[in-house]
């Protein structure tokens, strides 16, 4: 049994499993999962450890791709899900910073899954340790400008004009943010963070990227050109 660490997770992994459907919410699908799925299509990988795996979407997403993979997420609910949806597949119950993984993976990815880690040092040099040498650690994250602007987000000035406010930027700090009954705690920190804690394990820089939605409500598209949700990166242990 996961231990409840009060991060709501547990509590809205139902809601969280009807929100990403079939086909994942409206970031993943009209947002990421092209680029993220360019980043793995085609390029050799053979085992792959999906980190805060959730409800295992992106886990078979790579199975289908040939990648053997193993996904491991702290909350019971979204675990079972992904076996529901996978029984063959290796979904394991577990915490980035503590996880128990040999170092034999060539790809380890994190889906949306960092600003969930209470303790990123941690997560992130044991995702270091999971890659053998030359392998690639493939992360999709919130923006820290974004995530600097939460819980709040949108909202009106004087003159009703719509407006993103980002402030203590610099502080890194805990947000609960709500949205379709799923109501969760994540991290805010600094870009620098985590480019210091990534460079801190010896990886090397290869991939920077801000994918902008290519469907969907156009009101939507232009919300994300002006406040961008997420950048990709793609970093690789030397060989
Ligand atoms: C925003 S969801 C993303 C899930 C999945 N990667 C996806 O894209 O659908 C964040 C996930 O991180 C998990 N999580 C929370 N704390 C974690 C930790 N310390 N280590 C690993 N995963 C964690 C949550 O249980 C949740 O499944």
């Amino acid at each position: 049994m996961s231990e409840d660490v009060g991060d709501g997770w547990s509590a809205s992994a139902a809601a969280w499993i009807v929100e990403q459907g079939e086909d994942g919410d409206y970031g993943r699908r009209c947002v990421l999962d092209a680029p993220m799925r360019a980043r793995i299509e085609g390029r050799g990988f053979r085992r792959a450890l999906d980190v805060g795996c959730g409800e295992g979407r992106f886990c078979r997403i790579m199975q289908r791709a040939g990648i053997r993979t193993t996904g491991i997420d702290p909350t019971d609910a979204l675990l079972a899900r992904a076996k529901e949806l996978d029984p063959d597949g290796d979904y394991r119950l577990g915490r980035a910073e503590t996880m128990e993984v040999d170092g034999n993976f060539d790809l380890v990815v994190s889906y949306l899954s960092l600003i969930d880690m209470p303790d990123l040092a941690a997560a992130i040099a044991k995702m270091a340790a999971a890659l053998r040498p030359g392998g690639t650690l493939l992360i999709v994250n919130l923006t820290s400008f974004n995530t600097a602007g939460q819980p709040d987000g949108w909202t009106r000035d004087g003159e009703g004009v719509a407006r993103f406010s980002i402030d203590h930027y610099m502080d890194e700090r805990p947000i609960w943010v709500s949205w379709s009954g799923i109501r969760v705690q994540n991290w805010h920190r600094p870009l620098s963070t985590y480019m210091t804690l990534l460079l801190d394990q010896g990886l090397q820089l290869r991939l920077f990227v801000e994918p902008q939605p290519t469907a969907g409500d156009p009101a939507r598209i232009a919300s994300h050109r002006r406040v961008p949700y997420f950048h990709i990166m793609e970093w690789q242990k030397p060989a």
